[in-house]
């Protein structure tokens, strides 16, 4: 059973979605065009309810099978936002809004769910209900958390919860999924170093805040090699070392340093952030000056549920033979929103190959709009799999 016959004579329907939405890229919550063509759309589709502002531009249809002998609902989550990149595909659709791009395939995603949720209205070859959710800001903004706020899974009864995203490098029509962490925990961290600044050549009169700042920095990366259990994973990462000088013969007063931290384990994520409080004001404070730690906690790692991933993996298997489904890939230090849903929900998170593309948030990116009758059906044959017709 691989692609879905219906989905297949759909291609260049919902490629010409995809294209359009590719076209007018929307940043983090300001999805409105994208939310208004994908409330529209599940309306024309007939779904039988159509719910707009779920987690502000979030957008959720539902459609009914032929009876609700199971009473289940399961949900399918897409992402419509896009990101501030400058375009440089040079594509006939590229973007119409410079400094806007869909650089991470959330046009593919939103468009192979519309395609499913019109398959799903047209067929109802299942029992029970689908959830269709598309969130906005997955960029940053924890769009998926607002929806969740906004009580998505109560509100609608959903008893399983799927997610999708395109995977450059892995060929189309290949699957890749693990149980368990497979994304993540984003932190964020800027620490303020304060010293006395004044002439460089006179560093005895001064508490100078390059030599602390630099100190920290080395420091930091002993919470990975010291303090971590060497089989956990954590990254500290400091990507901004900036002074307010940019002379010569200056020790500058302040030094702001800038990074991430990620980590997939709860408690190790705690520690790390511990220990970077302790190393940044401990290291300054013996260097005579002093540090400030503004700790910003982003995105929890996501956790895919060991039952449904296995579920997940076997549909991908029905979609594309077992050759091409890695059901045990290496988790990856890069963060993702689906989280938030999956802290409240059970269910999976999957990866599908886009292909030899350029890799996401990069400016010459572009979703391979072959992988839409794959993704499309996976989302078909998951609900008519996991809420059989009687
Ligand atoms: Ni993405």
């Amino acid at each position: 059973m691989p692609i879905k016959n219906r989905l297949a004579e759909m291609h260049a329907e919902i490629t010409a979605w995809r294209r359009d939405l590719h076209e007018n890229p929307e940043l983090m919550y300001d999805t409105h065009r994208t939310s208004g063509i994908v409330a529209a759309k599940l309306r024309e589709f007939g779904c039988d309810e159509v719910v707009e502002g779920i987690g502000r531009t979030g957008v959720v249809g539902i459609i009914k099978g032929k009876s609700d002998r199971h009473g289940h609902v399961v949900g399918l989550r897409a992402d419509m936002d896009a990101l501030p990149i400058i375009e440089a595909t040079g594509l006939p659709y590229a973007s119409k809004t410079p400094g806007k791009m869909h650089a991470c395939g959330h046009d593919g995603h939103t468009a192979m769910l519309l395609g499913a949720a019109k398959y799903l209205a047209e067929t109802r070859n299942f029992d029970g209900a689908v959830a269709v959710v598309f969130q906005p800001a997955e960029e940053g903004g924890a769009g998926g958390e607002a929806m969740v706020k906004d009580g998505l899974i109560t509100r609608f009864g959903i008893k399983e919860i799927y997610g999708m995203h395109n995977a450059p490098g892995l060929p189309v029509g290949h699957f890749s999924i693990k149980p368990g962490p497979f994304y993540a925990a984003t932190d964020n961290f800027t620490i303020h170093v304060i010293g006395k600044g004044g002439h460089a050549a006179q560093p005895h009169a001064n508490v100078d805040t390059t030599v602390m700042a630099s100190q920290i920095v080395m420091s930091l990366q002993t919470i990975a090699s010291r303090n971590a259990n060497p089989v956990d994973s954590v990254v500290v990462s400091v990507t901004s070392f900036r002074t307010e000088s940019e002379a010569w013969n200056v020790i500058p007063e302040r030094v702001e340093l800038r990074g991430t931290v990620r980590t997939f384990d709860a408690d190790l994520r705690k520690l790390a952030e511990e220990r970077l409080i302790s190393i940044a004001t401990l290291t300054a404070q013996s260097l005579g000056g002093r540090a400030e730690v503004e700790w910003s906690p982003g995105y929890p790692s996501m956790v895919n549920a060991e039952a449904e991933t296995q579920i997940a993996a076997d549909i991908a298997r029905k979609i594309s033979g077992s050759a091409a489904v890695n059901d045990n890939t290496a988790p990856i230090m890069g963060g993702e929103d689906f989280a938030y849903m999956l802290e409240v929900c059970p269910g999976a998170y999957i990866q599908i190959g886009n292909g030899d593309s350029a890799e996401v948030h990069h400016p010459l990116y572009n979703f391979n709009d072959e992988v839409i009758p794959v993704g499309a059906s996976y989302w078909a044959e998951l609900v008519e799999t996991r809420m059989p017709a009687a």
